[in-house]
This record gives structure tokens, C-alpha cells and sequence, in this order.
């Protein structure tokens, strides 16, 4: 069965009081929510465990991993640290840490397994940038991505995993890809799942959209049979908001 999910990727923002206030908020609206849409939250690490205790509704997630166990990583925070402080989920492969931290689609393959063997769920981001879209090379992308990404997952370990499709062009930008743009690529991706894993597969995964999404705008988003969510930036950071992308469902 796919699962509906709208999940809120706080980035660099909110000091500890004001994470918390938020998460409590969140937490607060989901207790009322008309959705049937899983509702997670990703705070900074500092966040993590203190808001972990303001939650029951909603679920939580971390923004990146390591690749690495434990050890002489300094800096690092390991899968499971966060299993530790009682986190479900974990974004993988977000295009800022692609860009800003040259993570490639190796190491995130790393990363992806060894979320998984501690028991964390990745979301595992994909997305084009405009360029790549403009030159057509984006479907050749977003193949590397999920072929190179997704290598070697098993299909208990694939059944985990969350797909967030964000063209690069649409985070933090305003612009949005239009209903159309997001269905098509939704389905692609899909049917790469298929390809690589299995039909059942495919079908079970669930595909968020990400980029600019905002509660004008998610409705016809959602409408679209392969758009099962959302990852939600700087929508996410007010709970009103967020709720309300939670209820366009
Ligand atoms: P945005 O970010 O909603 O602010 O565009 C989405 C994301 O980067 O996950």
C-alpha cells in the first residue's frame, strides 16, 4: 500500500526555543488534521531529541547521516546516534548537500545502506538542475540518480525507502513545476523503480514532490495519481502553512 507523506525539511533554520515552539505547533494542528498524510518533521541535529519529546502525531527526521559507523569522523553523526535520540527517518542526497558538499550518488548509496541496516527510513532526494533540464539530459539524471543511489538495496530494504523528486530550479525559488512537469517526472522515476527493483515495487513507493510547494499550490500537485507528497522547505518553517499542505490532501 503507498503511503501519503508531507514531510517538513527545516534546513539551517530555528534556534532551539524556536524549533520547539514549531515542532509543538505542529504537533498541535496534526493532533486535528483532515488528512490521512504522514506528517514528519526534520530539525536540525540540535533539535532532535528534545523535540522528539513534543511529538506523538507527527514523525521525525534527521537531515543527512554518515556514511561511517562510528569512529574518527569528526563532525559526523551516525544512523544510530539518531536511532539513539528516537528518529524514524532521514533525508539523503537533498540537492544542497549534493552541491555545497559534493555528495555524489557513491557515497549516498553508502549512506542509504547504512541507514537502513540501523532501521532508519531514507528519503532519498533526486532532481535536475535547469540546465540539465533544458538540454533534455534530465531523464539521463535522474537515471544515474536512482540507478547509482538505489544500487544494491535489497527488496525488503527498497520498501523502506521514500523518493523526493526536487528539480533544483524549483527549491527556495518560487517557481514551481507545474502539475504536469512534476506527473511526468513522478512517473519516470516510477517506472526506473520498476525497472531496478520490480513492478509491485514501484507501485508500493512512495514519490514526494519538493520544491516551492506551498498551500496554493499543493492541491493540484497532489492531484496527480504518482505525486503521493510532499518535502517541504520554507513552507515548513510556519506550522499553519505546513498544516494546510497537509490538509490539501
Ligand atoms: P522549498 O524547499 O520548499 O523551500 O522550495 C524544498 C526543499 O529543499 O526540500
Amino acid at each position: 500500500m503507498r503511503k501519503k507523506i508531507v514531510a517538513g525539511n527545516w534546513k539551517m533554520n530555528t534556534l532551539l526555543k524556536d524549533g520547539m515552539e514549531l515542532a509543538g505547533a505542529v504537533e498541535k494542528l496534526a493532533q486535528d488534521k483532515e488528512s490521512d498524510a504522514i506528517v514528519i518533521i526534520a530539525p536540525p541535529y540540535t533539535h532532535l531529541s528534545k523535540v522528539r519529546e513534543l511529538i506523538s502525531s507527527v514523525k521525525l527526521s534527521a537531515q543527512d547521516c554518515a556514511s561511517e559507523d562510528s569512529g574518527a569522523y569528526t563532525g559526523d553523526v551516525s544512523p544510530a546516534m539518531l536511532v539513539s535520540a528516537g528518529v524514524e527517518y532521514v533525508i539523503l542526497g537533498h540537492s544542497e548537500r549534493r552541491s555545497y558538499y559534493k555528495e555524489g550518488n557513491e557515497l549516498l548509496n553508502r549512506k542509504l545502506k547504512l541507514a537502513l541496516s540501523q532501521g532508519l527510513k531514507p528519503i532519498y532526494c533526486c532532481g535536475e538542475v535547469l540546465e540539465e533540464r533544458e538540454s533534455g539530459k534530465l531523464y539521463d539524471v535522474i537515471r544515474e540518480q536512482l540507478v547509482a543511489g538505489l544500487k544494491a538495496l535489497s527488496m525488503e530494504q527498497i520498501g523502506k525507502v521514500v523518493i523526493a523528486y526536487e528539480p533544483v530550479w524549483a527549491i527556495g525559488t518560487g517557481v514551481v513545476a507545474t502539475p504536469g512537469q512534476a506527473q511526468e517526472m513522478h512517473r519516470f522515476i516510477r517506472d526506473i523503480v520498476a525497472e531496478i527493483f520490480d513492478a509491485r515495487v514501484a507501485e508500493d513507493m512512495t514519490i514526494l514532490y519538493g520544491g516551492s510547494c506551498k498551500p496554493s499550490n499543493a492541491k493540484e500537485l497532489f492531484a496527480n495519481p504518482d505525486v503521493d507528497g510532499g518535502l517541504i522547505g520554507g513552507a515548513a518553517l510556519k506550522a499553519e502553512d505546513f498544516l494546510a499542505i497537509v490538509n490539501s490532501f
